[in-house]
């Protein structure tokens, strides 16, 4: 056997350890059936990192990471470290890591099991069929714009600024994965943007029709982002791909998890250039339920299997994890956030016992 693959695990804070605990294990699980070893090295960032260090991405984690073949996060951030006047916040960590590692195409897919259509508020004969992917552009866009911030007003006012901006390359890049991931699935992309507004949405759709061109078998269609969003809740089975601007991506994929039956169930992947990829639940550190064994761990370990599957060359053992998941949700199993009371050690439990 080669040298062991080494993942950094960033649990973070809140209900980040007891979800990414939970992961770390079906990996290590997934990964020996496999006859391949993994060795986990654990560093800190968001909140808890400035209460250590002070910084929310210290350098030591950049070197864990930058050593590493992939990075398993948990999440960040909890009212301890949220006032408005802060000057150092968890989400700067998170932030902070996703440009470091380059990591500018962030997957989410939304497959609803059956099994849950009940946790949703959704009549089931919408929820028929939803299989959807949406690319969130990852390192660009309203979060990261400059210029931002503050500044006094010579009356005594305050002014904030956020600047949504894109390049062409950024858009293309993000563009062109949403294409070739469509290739393999039902040969439909959805490009949202607010073209009617916002210039950086008009060179958004434009740079989006020109790579549509050199993918002539796959069908291209643009949606202004508030319809887009009705869409998702009226007839979201009619989305195969969607690929979108940074901010707009985080709003519908909360949204998009209200399918799938709970928040805690959708896992991501963020990937750049390279294999090396980052692989978080797309729900926030919930401290409202932190340290009680009852967080839902579904949406770690699913991008545990995502991490083998794109950072591992191990879409088996991505496969196996996504199989044993949906055996423990058809078995019963059910977390607080689904009407049940499996805890998250259990939920955990089942998935592994599932993978034999
Ligand atoms: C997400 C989260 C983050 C984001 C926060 C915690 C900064 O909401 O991953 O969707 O907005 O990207
Ligand atoms: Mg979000």
């Amino acid at each position: 056997m080669s040298g062991a693959a080494t993942i950094a695990l960033l649990p973070g804070d809140g209900i980040g350890p007891e979800i990414t605990d939970e992961a770390r294990r079906c990996l290590e699980v997934g990964m020996a059936r496999a006859g391949r070893a993994v060795r986990f090295t654990e560093a800190l960032i968001g909140g808890r990192a400035i209460d250590v260090t002070g910084s929310a991405l210290p350098p030591a984690t950049v070197e864990v990471v930058d050593g590493a073949a992939a990075v398993l996060l948990g999440a960040v951030g909890g009212p301890k470290w949220d006032a408005p006047d802060a000057k150092v916040r968890p989400e700067q960590g998170l932030l902070g890591l996703r440009k470091a590692m380059g990591v500018w195409a962030n997957l989410r897919p939304v497959a609803p099991l059956p099994e849950l259509a009940d946790a949703t508020p959704l009549k089931a004969e919408r929820l028929a069929g939803v299989d959807l992917v949406c690319i969130r552009e990852l390192t660009g866009g309203l979060y990261f714009g400059e210029p931002k911030g503050r500044t006094a007003l010579d009356g005594g006012g305050v002014r904030a600024v956020d600047t949504l901006v894109y390049t062409d390359v950024e858009i293309r890049r993000v563009v062109t994965l949403a294409f070739r991931i469509a290739e393999g699935r039902r040969r439909k992309v959805t490009s949202i943007d607010k073209a009617n507004v916002l210039e950086s949405s008009r060179l958004w759709r434009q740079i989006a029709t020109e790579v549509g061109r050199d993918f002539p078998g796959v069908t291209l269609e643009h949606q202004l982002v508030d319809s887009a969003a009705m869409r998702l809740i009226t007839a979201p089975a009619s989305f195969d791909v969607i690929v979108t601007e940074n901010m707009f991506g985080d709003i519908l994929t909360d949204e998009a998890a209200v399918l799938a039956g709970s928040l805690g169930l959708l896992p991501s992947a963020s990937l750049g250039d390279g294999p090396r990829g980052l692989y978080e639940p797309i729900h926030g550190s919930a401290p409202d339920i932190a340290g009680q064994g009852i967080a839902n761990p579904i949406g770690t370990i699913l991008s545990a299997a995502m991490l083998a599957r794109h950072s591992l060359d191990a879409d088996d053992v991505a496969r196996r994890i996504e199989a044993a998941v949906a055996r423990t949700i058809a078995d019963g199993y059910r977390t607080a956030d689904l009407g049940g009371a499996t805890s998250t050690a259990a939920m955990g439990a089942a998935v592994r016992e599932r993978m034999a």
